[in-house]
């Protein structure tokens, strides 16, 4: 996967209350806006197949539609049971008004 910054957003189409999903090659990603930040997660639950962004953001958390878990989007760190694994997250930046992610820097959280 490529190591640049991809254009994926408009920082206005992004809902502070809502993930925003993209796709990125093969990956799915999740957007979240928290106090004016970017946060890139990926798009897929850790403990079953569910979209992220089909669920609601709450401060530095997003909740998953299907269960109920949720993770912290700073850090892709498993918070409400019954997720345990982390999601990948992914850096990202602001530039003009627009939203990049670098895929290639994923990494994991360890909690
Ligand atoms: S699939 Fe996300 S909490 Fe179960």
């Amino acid at each position: 996967m490529s190591d640049q910054w991809i254009g994926v957003a408009a920082l206005d189409e992004l809902d502070a209350d809502y993930p925003s999903p993209r796709r990125v090659g093969d990956l799915q990603i999740a957007l979240h806006l928290v106090a004016g930040a970017v946060y890139a997660t990926s798009d897929i639950c850790s403990h079953a197949y569910a979209h992220l962004s089909d669920g609601l953001l709450e401060g530095y958390e997003v909740l998953c539609p299907l269960h109920g878990g949720s993770f912290d989007v700073r850090t892709g760190a498993a918070v409400r049971a019954p997720c345990t694994a982390p999601v990948a997250v992914y850096a990202t930046k602001i530039e003009s008004g627009r939203v990049y992610v670098r895929i290639g820097d994923d990494r994991h959280a360890t909690s």
